[in-house]
């Protein structure tokens, strides 16, 4: 097959040559974005007089000749024609001739894969912030339905103070909020269109980059052609806003793996989402939590792979760049395939409220509410942590809860402590009166539910 730039050769590309640079195995997945730029490009082309009016209304009518075949399974891509961008000329001047090879005018395959990037990120980024909005109406919806039940809080993994299970909930609604304001901020720099660049020059052909632009809906056009063929900025932008996400994903999966285990016994997972063991028969894995943290690890690697490939690169294009889509590609689909799952995970959880309410109460987890007691009979803060820590103490010795001391008891670690000691002390009492803003009482947490599905949409 006669290569489209093979006009300054005499020899032929060795295999190993084409094996090694091709790369239309992976990147024939831009195909629609690839056509639909093209299509722009050749209006605007027509539009500016550059290539005669009905070329490129021919051209146009191949590529679309060409979206069905591609749609309908009915073209065969070649690895001797490297990539998609030269898959898609090739059949296009197999099909209208000569008239095809007037479309790469005033074009390059520089400012073309920028500009397919760029399409294809928009779209995925945009599907991506769907689902985050989804996951976060699946949180709050589970808060909603769960607004006043009690689960211990941990920190350093022990068991602190008890927190509303809705709290808990709305925390990872938080985070994933946070996702999508920096998918949604990451599309603001998605959204340029570098097509008009060239090469690395620009052109001196009269091109109207702006129609293309707004034919394409893109917000603004690159200000420097260099850049704009060199600048991968924005996949590595999605793909940190993809690592921070899976950060989070990876967190709640984790808390999914510990909660089903039969030493939390916090919830149950679903039959449809846990899988068996082939040889222990009582068995049921939490395996698609675990590999939500695990896929977590080939996302950071892609913005690892990313951010190296960049390092060191000089200006303008380097064929190094085409080593971008494949960390790209695998990302956007270990994403959305995590989202989807957890989405549809998550409203099949049983709670176990008993045994959350139990362990909630247990291990003194009330002892802070008894130490802010302290504070408002006017003792300071260090004294009354002093003072409840040996009462805590007294307890582990006497094998006794906060809850089983006598008046006469309390008493005897501190003068002020009163009859009304008993408002503290339950799991209940502690949670009610976590009042502050974004505290775990249930009216704080109603609140913060609502101003949360406000925002969201
Ligand atoms: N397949 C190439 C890539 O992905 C397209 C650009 C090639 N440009 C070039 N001048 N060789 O980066």
């Amino acid at each position: 097959m006669k290569k489209a730039w093979s006009g300054r050769f005499t020899g032929k590309t060795s295999k190993i040559v084409e094996q090694y640079t091709e790369s239309i195995s992976f990147d024939q997945r831009l195909w629609k974005y690839d056509i639909e730029g093209s299509i722009a490009h050749a209006k605007m082309l027509g539009k500016q007089g550059i290539i005669p009016k009905k070329d490129a209304d021919k051209i146009i009518g191949a590529l679309t000749d060409i979206y069905s075949d591609i749609e309908k399974g009915r073209f065969r891509f070649s690895i001797e024609l490297e990539d998609i961008h030269m898959n898609i000329e090739a059949a296009l001047i197999k099909k209208i001739g000569d008239i095809g090879g007037r479309l790469h005018t005033a074009r390059s395959r520089n400012d073309q894969v920028a500009l397919d990037l760029r399409l294809y990120l928009r779209a995925e980024t945009k599907e991506i912030i769907g689902l985050l909005k989804k996951l976060a109406d699946t949180l709050c919806a589970i808060a909603a339905k769960n607004s006043e039940a009690i689960m211990p809080g941990y920190t350093h993994m022990q068991r602190a103070q008890p927190v509303l299970l809705s709290h808990h909930l709305l925390a990872y609604a938080q985070m994933f909020s946070r996702d999508r304001e920096r998918f949604e901020d990451c599309l603001k720099r998605i959204n340029i269109l570098p097509l008009g660049s060239c090469a690395l020059a620009g052109t001196s052909l009269p091109i109207d980059r702006d129609y293309v632009a707004k034919l394409l809906n893109f917000d603004a056009i690159s200000e420097n052609s260099i850049d704009a063929v060199s600048d991968r900025d924005f996949a590595l932008e999605f793909l940190s806003a993809s690592s921070i996400l899976m950060m989070h994903l990876s967190r709640i999966a984790e808390e999914l793996v510990l909660w089903s285990t039969e030493e939390f016994s916090f919830i149950e997972l679903p039959d449809a989402f846990t899988t068996g063991s082939s040889i222990m028969p009582q068995k049921k894995n939490p395996d698609v939590a675990e590999l939500m943290r695990g896929k977590t690890g080939r996302v950071y690697g892609s913005l690892m792979s990313l951010l190296t490939l960049m390092k060191g690169l000089p200006l303008a294009y380097n064929r190094d760049m085409q080593e971008d889509k494949e960390p790209v590609f695998d990302t956007v689909d270990t994403v959305k395939l995590t989202l989807n799952a957890l989405i549809q995970m998550l409203p099949e959880i049983k709670f176990n409220s008993t045994r959350l309410k139990y362990t909630a109460g247990a291990a003194f987890s009330t002892a802070t509410d008894l130490a802010e007691y302290l504070v408002r009979k006017d003792i300071p803060f260090r004294t009354a942590h002093e003072i409840t820590g040996k009462i805590v103490r007294y307890c582990i010795d006497n094998k006794k809860d906060l809850k089983d001391l006598s008046l006469a008891e309390y008493k005897k670690f501190s003068a002020k402590i009163g009859k009304d000691i008993n408002s503290c002390l339950t799991t209940e009492q502690s949670v009610r009166s976590k009042n502050s803003f974004g505290g775990t009482s249930v009216s704080k947490v109603k609140e913060q539910l609502a101003r949360f599905k406000k925002k969201n949409g």
